[in-house]
């Protein structure tokens, strides 16, 4: 059943304003990209990468680098890990005290560095410790804490219902299901009936769903057969960053959905390459940008040896160059193989690094 999109989302006591969420990608989602996705509108809040507990409260740079915001970058919740109960306290205070609106915890990473040390999905693992850890957090700040999950460890441990109903008992104000476990990685399609049961499991917490929305259909199907009060889009948003704009127009108001052009599309892509550039300078832009290839490669449908020249991206110019080019294209047909998605660069297997 869909939710009544006409009455707000809550948090605890923000107000979000839509039902359709930034989810996290490190590394992708970050100030940059989110400040020039979030004109284009829809968008309800955003999450940034997650972030060392240790290192936000040593004031690591690169920990500092990524909750790095603007006024124009709200609302935003800042991801969190770690294991230490007190190290998360710390950072969620930090969070707090700088006027950051949530704090985020992180139980869903499968990513080796993350689990080999108790944190990410391999918190799920360790209820009670776990549940005792939230507590914590929770008492620790005024701010609402939420947290980020999967389904659970693998299909003989589903733990995301048992906890999420005691992390609602300890306070936490919303949760985050993406569709998968930790065995899962990234492969197979998302359990959309296993994120119903989350749903069913909690007594009034939002559930937010999570994972393989790439379409305002996907959207539709995540609210329907969940029950979810929001959704969660993340590589979705790397190759339609107006999807919740699209989601807001069709789910809301019965719109119909309006794809972006050609020349739109190039234009968002020069405005994000030029917003990576400010923040980052010329050479750190090209290089990060360079990641984005595939997704701009696929979204524009640009000919193999054209994305080639934006895998290997040196500079501006050479930006600029290539930009110049696109525009006088034709862009190809959509043809299956040009409607396939690019495969993201994760681990294969859940226990392997970024
Ligand atoms: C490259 C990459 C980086 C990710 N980084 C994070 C992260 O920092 N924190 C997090 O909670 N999830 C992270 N995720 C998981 C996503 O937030 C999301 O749960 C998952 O991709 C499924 O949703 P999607 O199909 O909409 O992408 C990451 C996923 C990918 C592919």
């Amino acid at each position: 059943m869909a939710p009544n999109f006409q009455s707000p989302l809550c948090i605890s006591n923000l107000a979000l304003p839509s039902r359709f969420f930034l989810a996290p990608l490190a590394g992708y989602t970050n100030l940059p990209f989110r400040l020039v996705a979030r004109p284009l509108g829809g968008l309800g809040l955003a999450t940034t990468d997650l972030v060392n507990a240790r290192s936000l409260i040593e004031k690591r740079r690169q920990a500092l680098e990524l909750i790095e915001t603007r006024p124009e970058d709200q609302l935003l919740a800042v991801q969190i890990f770690g294991t230490v109960k007190e190290e998360l306290c710390a950072a969620a205070q930090l969070l707090q005290s700088i006027g950051v609106s949530v704090v985020d915890l992180n139980m869903g990473c499968p990513v080796h560095k993350v689990v080999r040390g108790g944190g990410g999905s391999a918190m799920m693992r360790e209820a009670d410790k776990t549940i005792a850890l939230v507590h914590a957090l929770v008492g620790s700040v005024k701010i609402p804490v939420t947290v980020k999950m999967r389904l659970g460890w693998d299909d003989d441990n589903i733990s995301a219902p048992f906890l999420a109903r005691e992390f609602e008992r300890a306070g936490v104000a919303a949760v985050t299901i993406h569709g998968r476990t930790r065995a899962q990685g990234f492969s197979g399609s998302v359990n959309r009936p296993g994120i119903r049961a989350v749903v069913e499991a909690v007594e009034r917490i939002p559930i937010i769903g999570n994972g393989d929305i790439r379409t305002v259909e996907d959207a539709r199907t995540m609210f329907a057969e969940t029950g979810c009060a929001a959704i969660g889009i993340g590589r979705g948003a790397l190759l339609n960053p107006w999807i919740f704009r699209q989601c807001e127009a069709a789910l809301v108001r019965g719109e119909p959905v309006v794809m972006p052009g050609y020349a739109e599309r190039i234009n968002f892509m020069v405005s994000h390459y030029e917003m990576l550039q400010s923040f980052r300078g010329e050479r750190v832009a090209c290089i990060q940008f360079r990641k984005m290839s595939r997704w701009y490669g696929r979204s524009l449908r640009i000919p193999k040896a054209t994305q080639h020249r934006l895998v290997m991206l040196k500079d501006a110019a050479g930006f600029h160059g290539l930009v110049a080019e696109l525009r006088i294209m034709t862009p190809r047909p959509e043809t299956p193989s040009a409607r396939s998605e690019p495969a993201f660069p994760i681990p294969s297997k859940p226990n392997e690094h970024w």
